[in-house]
């Protein structure tokens, strides 16, 4: 019998690549969105691409009836959740610093929310979408695990409490585990170009707003500083393809099975850092389009260099990333020509 597990958040960038991961590995996703950041239109590709049919439910991780609905219905049909993977969480950071109560809100509250009929349901294995941005200013390169945590945002600080609330949460016994991932810089998009990245607006991270420029739909990529403490004075992050971030969650759930740890915490990354113009460099190789720069002053809250040591995630979930930045961008760029307006294609 194929394993359930819920995944909320599921129609989004990284939770549609890690729905195909999961459905390869054997496992059987039940998808909870609200549509809040994405579109019907991603599961039917995702069906397409994985030949399975993808059960869904379309909803917010803060009702908890419709959760104890859900979670009742899957045990009664022989199918009870074994695992959440969560990923549902507005993720903006500028949008933070404005509104930081619709943060807290949503994704503090709308994680114990969904914490609390988990273990009306006694479900007990957690898998939480977190992120390098907890680490905060860099006190020394790569960051490990243990580096302190200290977000200098709303956004950052929601991932940090829940990471927190989870340490408690699985303190408590009864064979709870958590397991945070900490993604540094996904990009990218699926091999067969039929899945990807789609902001609304005006993109807020680099890879995307480059992807728009190549295809005509911006004119020119800004460039927030050239004075930074680095090789060519531009920004530098560790950007992992998505399909290999997509892979760690099949890991991590794995991992959540078997071990004893009831909460533990693993960087996502390559252990690779790329600068801003390095990246785009790489961009024009693989497209074969010239991106038009400017260089504008530094981004307000932006550090210089952020990179991963992800030694503890090959160690102990057998896991490392595999693709290279040549692949990230030619398969960026085969999902942005492709599909130019994203899922209204
Ligand atoms: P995304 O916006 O594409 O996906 C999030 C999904 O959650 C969307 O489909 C949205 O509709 C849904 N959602 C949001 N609030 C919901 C709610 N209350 N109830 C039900 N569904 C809800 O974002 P993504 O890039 O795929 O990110 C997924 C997760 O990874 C998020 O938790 C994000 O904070 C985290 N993360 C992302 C990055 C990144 O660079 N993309 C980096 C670090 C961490
Ligand atoms: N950058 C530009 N121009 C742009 C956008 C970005 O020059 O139009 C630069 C930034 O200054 C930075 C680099 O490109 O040097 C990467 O910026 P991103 O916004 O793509 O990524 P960040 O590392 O700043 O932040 C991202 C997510 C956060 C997350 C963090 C760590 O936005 O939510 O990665 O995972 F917390």
């Amino acid at each position: 019998m194929d394993k359930t597990l819920l995944v909320t958040g599921g129609a989004g960038y990284i939770g549609s690549h890690t729905l195909l991961a999961l459905i390869a590995a054997g496992y059987r996703p039940v998808v909870l969105d609200n549509f809040s950041n994405s579109v019907p239109e991603v599961l039917r590709r995702v069906e397409q691409l994985s030949g399975a049919q993808v059960e869904f439910v379309e909803g917010d991780i803060r009702d908890a009836g419709l959760l104890d609905r859900l979670f009742q219905q899957k045990a009664a049909s022989g199918n009870p959740v074994q695992c959440v993977v969560h990923f549902a969480a507005l993720k903006a950071v500028g949008e933070s610093v404005a509104n930081p109560l619709a943060y807290y809100d949503n994704n503090v509250g709308g994680t114990t929310t969904l914490l609390q009929a988990m273990d009306r349901a006694q479900v007990r294995h957690f898998v939480f979408s977190s992120s390098a941005t907890v680490y905060g200013e860099p006190v020394a390169l790569p960051y490990t695990e243990q580096h302190r945590i200290a977000p200098t945002n709303p956004y950052g600080w929601t991932k940090a409490m829940v990471e927190q609330v989870l340490r408690d949460w699985a303190a408590t016994g009864e064979q709870r585990r958590a397991v945070a991932l900490r993604y540094f810089n996904p990009i990218g998009a699926h091999a067969s170009g039929r899945l990807g990245e789609a902001p609304q607006g005006i993109p807020n991270n680099l890879f995307p707003f480059i992807t728009q420029v190549a295809v005509g739909k911006r004119e020119r990529l800004m460039v927030f500083g050239d004075d930074y403490e680095t090789a060519d004075g531009t920004g530098v992050r560790d950007y992992l393809h998505v399909e290999d971030l997509a892979d760690g969650h099949v890991r991590a759930v794995e991992y959540a099975g078997r071990t004893e740890a009831p909460f533990a915490a693993f960087n996502l990354g390559t252990g690779k850092g790329t600068s801003v113009l390095q990246l785009v460099r790489a961009f024009e190789q693989a497209s074969g389009v010239a991106i038009a720069c400017t260089v504008l002053a530094r981004r307000p809250g932006d550090i210089a260099s952020a990179w991963a040591d992800p030694a503890l995630a090959y160690r102990e979930l057998g896991w490392k990333a595999e693709r290279s930045i040549e692949q990230m961008c030619a398969d960026g760029w085969r999902w942005q020509s492709q599909n130019p307006d994203g899922y209204s294609n």
